[in-house]
């Protein structure tokens, strides 16, 4: 009876071992769910464009990490418009089961995802929007950011200014949250070293008729000009500068937002323009240089910051997945497995705060013949200060 007794518990306990791992197999042949929230139209259209393929390009790379898993993609056109947020965001999670969800591009768009998605069952993996808030006050286990805070990169920017012995800056933005918190990461290093905000300029988003500011800046004078403009808009600003007058007379500097993916279209009125970022085009490793190889021969352009965050954001994926043999279904491991990870991105290491922002090299880079060439390493492993995070 004894054996009797045994014999049927082995059996049964082997029977749920067997209905367990079919299960897990079952739920591991079903493919990861991608939702992509990127602007494909709009002013940023060629920024998500780039973080689409750099996500991309990273999953495809390290499909042999995926422990048989496919990758299903759905794609979402934010059009940079937050309105549009909520809506798309809650179709991924509860019409679609995105396992995870990566973007936006407009910080404005991550505030109204984040509404939806946060402590939910997806990851939101934020491949460039700096809002402060999504690693700050509305810091959650289930997002990551794989981009920068709006402070890193232009915090380091107050400093350099400062040893460049310019005293009377005016900065300049569209009027919305990445812009404020851009001038502000400026202008909180700026002041704290003694130096003066004559004037700030803040232009509608996402308006580009910027010749009346410029032709006040010319009048004003100042030591340099701050700003902060990326896509469409910094293309349009950096040669209306020029136009107008500006270069060569008054210093420009930027987060380097201003020239990413925008020096072919600049032209020579981008040579010489100083700003600060978490990447620039020839950083000497190993990594960037295949990522910019395979980058130019798979989508026939040069890669840039938006393509080396969303790239980032593959292999995040990638990683965790490897890590956890291919089931992602306990969201708590997932986010372990997440947290722990060191990615060897095309900009150098990086690895996650508590806050799930990166800690990263802020690079001072000026543009030398259309490239965004490192000059000085302001701020190594820069983590953001996560101001209101309760994580
Ligand atoms: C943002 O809205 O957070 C944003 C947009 C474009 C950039 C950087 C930040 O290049």
């Amino acid at each position: 009876m004894e054996n009797y007794n045994k014999f049927m518990r082995t059996l049964l306990a082997g029977t749920v071992v067997a209905t367990l791992s079919a299960q897990a197999l079952a739920d591991n042949a079903e493919p990861i769910k991608v939702g992509v929230m990127l602007p494909f139209s709009g002013i940023y259209a060629a920024l998500g464009d780039a973080g689409r393929n750099g996500l991309k390009m990273a999953l495809k790379e390290h499909a042999g990490e995926l422990h048989g898993r496919q990758i299903e993609f759905i794609e979402m056109d934010t059009e940079a418009k937050p309105e549009r947020a909520p809506e798309i965001a809650s179709s991924l999670l509860n019409q679609h089961h995105a396992n995870f969800i990566i973007g936006p591009v407009h910080s404005g768009v991550a505030m109204g995802m984040i509404k939806v998605l946060k402590d939910q069952d997806t990851i939101m993996i934020i491949p460039n929007a700096g809002a402060n808030a999504a690693t700050g006050p509305l810091c959650a286990p289930n997002i990551f950011r794989t981009s920068f805070s709006m402070w890193q990169p232009s915090y380091p920017m107050g400093q350099v200014a400062l040893d460049s012995a310019y005293k009377r800056v005016v900065t300049m933005s569209w009027n919305y949250g990445a812009g404020r918190e851009s001038l502000e990461g400026f202008e909180e290093a700026f002041k704290a070293g003694g130096g003066e905000i004559i004037k700030q300029i803040m232009v509608p988003f996402p308006k580009t008729e910027f010749q009346s500011y410029l032709s006040e800046i010319g009048s004003i004078n100042p030591d340099a000009v701050f700003v902060f403009f990326a896509g469409g808009g910094a293309v349009k600003f950096v040669k209306d500068y020029d136009a107008l007058g500006l270069k060569g007379k008054i210093p420009l500097l930027g987060s380097g937002f201003l020239t990413e993916g925008t020096t072919s279209a600049q032209g020579p009125s981008a040579e010489g323009i100083r700003t600060t970022l978490h990447y620039a085009d020839g950083l000497d490793n190993e990594v960037n240089t295949k990522f910019r190889q395979n980058y130019q021969q798979m989508f026939g352009k040069e890669a840039d910051i938006y393509a080396v965050q969303g790239y980032d954001a593959g292999l995040l994926i990638a990683k965790a997945v490897d890590q956890l043999g291919g089931d992602i279904s306990d969201q708590a491991a997932l986010i372990q497995a997440m947290e722990s990870t060191t990615l060897l991105s095309p900009r150098g290491e990086v690895s996650f705060s508590k806050a799930h922002n990166p800690i990263q090299n802020i690079y001072l880079r000026e543009v030398v013949d259309g490239a965004n060439k490192v000059i000085d390493v302001p701020a190594a492993k820069l983590e953001d200060p996560a101001r209101g995070c309760k994580l």
